[in-house]
């Protein structure tokens, strides 16, 4: 077998895994930080401007050209499979209305990618979550994405970005930004060394550190492109913090034997998975818009001028 690890210093060799097809979408989770709305909505189906946070992560996977979407649900989350689904009865009464707009809109939803879902009955992780893909994973590096964070990376998706650091490292990677000294428990925080522009091999990882124990204030964000040596690694992990079998402890596990990759990317990231970061998507999203835009920069304009 070829060596997976670079030596120290060097640049990275193009090792021996294949292109990444796979998009995993870990969306089991409560939702806790955005009760009561996520009581019976799925946080992944809350709505940002105009379609449901998770659909931007789809639509990130799909123009970074990943084609195959697997989704982990659990129980209540019927919503999400029914929106990436042909909607019959729907397309029949824009039919009888002649509106062709919408007809586009949701059967463009329902064929952008091929989906499939596996159910986690057991909130026992992300790491955990994301180990149940295996069987429709196979053996070949995957895309993770958590659909919390939404990823505005502008013409050049995040995944894209990520996408050209694997095609010529050929190990996983994952996706980094600095946060303040402050916010490093909300994270997985990683110890590196700096290979290249906005490039870092992970010499260490710890899931959620207390602020002093932190090694750095280089923070994970929702987006990894993974070898299939992880799920290996993630059958051998015990729960860490929170009680639960993390993904970052899964990935330490795999430092020990391959190269792993952070990559600072280019773009802004909003944590849909907390009531702030929701606010600030739609708002900032909203005053993008193409159609919508100018609208709603009148509309702050009016309710701020009013305050
Ligand atoms: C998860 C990951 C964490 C990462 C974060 C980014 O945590 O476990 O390493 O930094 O997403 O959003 P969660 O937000 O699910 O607690």
């Amino acid at each position: 077998m070829t060596t997976r690890h670079l030596p120290t210093g060097a640049a990275p060799e193009t090792g021996t895994f294949g292109p990444v097809r796979t998009a995993v979408f870990p969306a089991a989770g409560f939702g806790t930080r955005m009760l009561p709305a996520t009581k019976s909505v799925p946080k992944e189906m809350l709505t940002v401007v105009d379609r449901p946070v998770i659909q931007y992560g789809v639509e990130e996977a799909v123009a970074s050209g990943i084609g195959k979407i697997v989704v982990i649900t659990a129980a209540g989350k019927g919503s999400l499979e029914d929106h990436f689904d042909a909607s019959r009865e729907l397309e029949h009464v824009l039919e009888r209305k002649g509106d062709e707009a919408n007809l586009a809109v949701i059967r463009g939803v329902a064929s952008m990618a091929s989906m499939s879902y596996v159910r986690q009955a057991h909130a026992l992780g992300l790491g955990h979550a994301v180990l149940l893909t295996e069987p429709l994973v196979g053996h070949e590096p995957f895309a993770v994405f958590l659909p919390d964070d939404i990823m505005d990376g502008g013409d050049d998706p995040v995944m894209a970005q990520l996408m050209r650091v694997y095609d010529e490292h050929r190990c996983s990677v994952i996706a980094v930004e600095r946060v303040p000294r402050e916010h490093v428990s909300r994270y997985g925080v990683l110890a590196v060394e700096t290979i290249g522009p906005r490039l870092h091999r992970i010499k260490d990882m710890v899931e959620k550190p207390a602020v002093g124990a932190a090694p750095s204030n280089l923070a994970i964000m929702g987006r990894y492109i993974l070898t299939p040596t992880i799920f290996e690694k993630l059958r051998e992990t015990t729960p860490g913090a929170g009680g639960e079998i993390q993904l970052t402890d899964g990935i330490r596990r795999l430092l020990a034997e391959e190269t792993v990759l952070a990559c600072e990317y280019v773009g802004t990231r909003y944590d849909c998975g907390s009531k702030l970061g929701y606010l600030r998507a739609n708002v900032e999203m909203g005053l993008r818009h193409p159609v919508l835009g100018p609208s709603v920069r009148e509309l702050l304009a009016e309710i701020l001028g009013r305050s």
